[in-house]
């Protein structure tokens, strides 16, 4: 364990100013979006506040991946449209880009990677998600998978002066990247993940999304589908090399994973023959 490294990672989360910071519309609409007494005229109210989140929503909601064919020209209409769930997932996409959308240095990521890595996740996610009737799950899993590697925005200039170590663990030690990263640096990106998504005050079953993407087998028992769903999607876009960091060969796929979402091994090599198609799909909203 690099015991000065841990330190000045504790420093880091204690002093919240120096995690990412999410405009607090954004904490709100995800907020919203599980209240059902919420009307979609005090939604769009607030989104509008935001006059850069509105533009960028507007070319996302028009995308051919989110626009159900209908040009979208207000905020309003997107509700109308696409829905409240599909609109709070644009407005995910829309915040979180521009602290995903850079170099991760330490994950060997260029910048674009991570970005990638992310959207190409969450629509994995999402399509899982439907294609196993789970509707319920959509949004959330896509949300999830959006922001699910968020703590390595923070932790890569630590893994940057550690990353031979790790890399040593995992290999000496049989064991995970994420693992290795607890041991070495006493953190590891899911649990910073999950500090900065308290920050912004985002839902716990984002937040168990974001802890347990690597560990389904610890998920809380309530979110534990929602975690899987991300887990198998995460999974396979590091098998195809969607957006692979210096990390990417290290992880395993969890057999209570593909249990809990019931998927055969059919169907993950179809969802793999996917990724192709999937990525051209991610670059429409990157
Ligand atoms: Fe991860
Ligand atoms: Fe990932």
């Amino acid at each position: 364990m690099h015991e000065h490294i841990k330190e000045r990672i504790k420093t880091v989360i204690t002093n919240l100013t120096a995690l990412p910071s999410m405009p607090e519309v954004v904490t709100r609409i995800i907020n919203m979006v599980n209240d059902p007494n919420v009307d979609f005229k005090v939604v769009a109210h607030e989104i509008s506040q935001d006059q850069a989140i509105t533009t960028n929503i507007l070319k996302l909601a028009n995308s051919a991946y989110f626009s159900k064919g209908k040009e979208i020209s207000s905020i309003d209409k997107a509700l109308v449209t696409l829905g409240m769930k599909e609109v709070k997932d644009i407005v995910v996409v829309a915040a979180t880009k521009q602290i995903l959308d850079k170099p991760i240095i330490g994950y060997d990521l260029p910048k674009g990677e991570l970005w990638k890595h992310n959207v190409a996740v969450a629509m994995l996610a999402k399509r899982i998600a439907l294609d196993k009737k789970k509707r319920n799950l959509a949004d959330l899993v896509f949300t999830g998978g959006i922001i699910h590697d968020v703590g390595k925005t923070v932790l890569a200039l630590y893994v940057a002066s550690t990353f031979k170590d790790i890399i040593q663990s995992t290999i000496e030690n049989q064991i995970t990247f994420a693992q290795a990263e607890q041991q070495i640096m006493g953190f590891d990106h899911q649990e910073i993940g999950q500090i900065i998504l308290k920050k912004w005050k985002f839902p716990e079953v984002l937040q168990n999304i974001v802890r347990y993407h690597h560990d389904t087998d610890n998920a809380p028992e309530a979110d534990i589908e929602a975690v899987s769903i991300v887990h198998i999607a995460n999974t396979i876009c590091q098998m195809a090399g969607i957006g692979i960091g210096g990390d990417g060969l290290y992880y395993e796929l969890s057999g209570k994973a593909i249990e809990t979402a019931g998927l055969d091994d059919t169907e993950l090599q179809y969802y793999y023959s996917l990724t192709p198609e999937l990525l051209k799909q991610a670059r429409q909203i990157m």
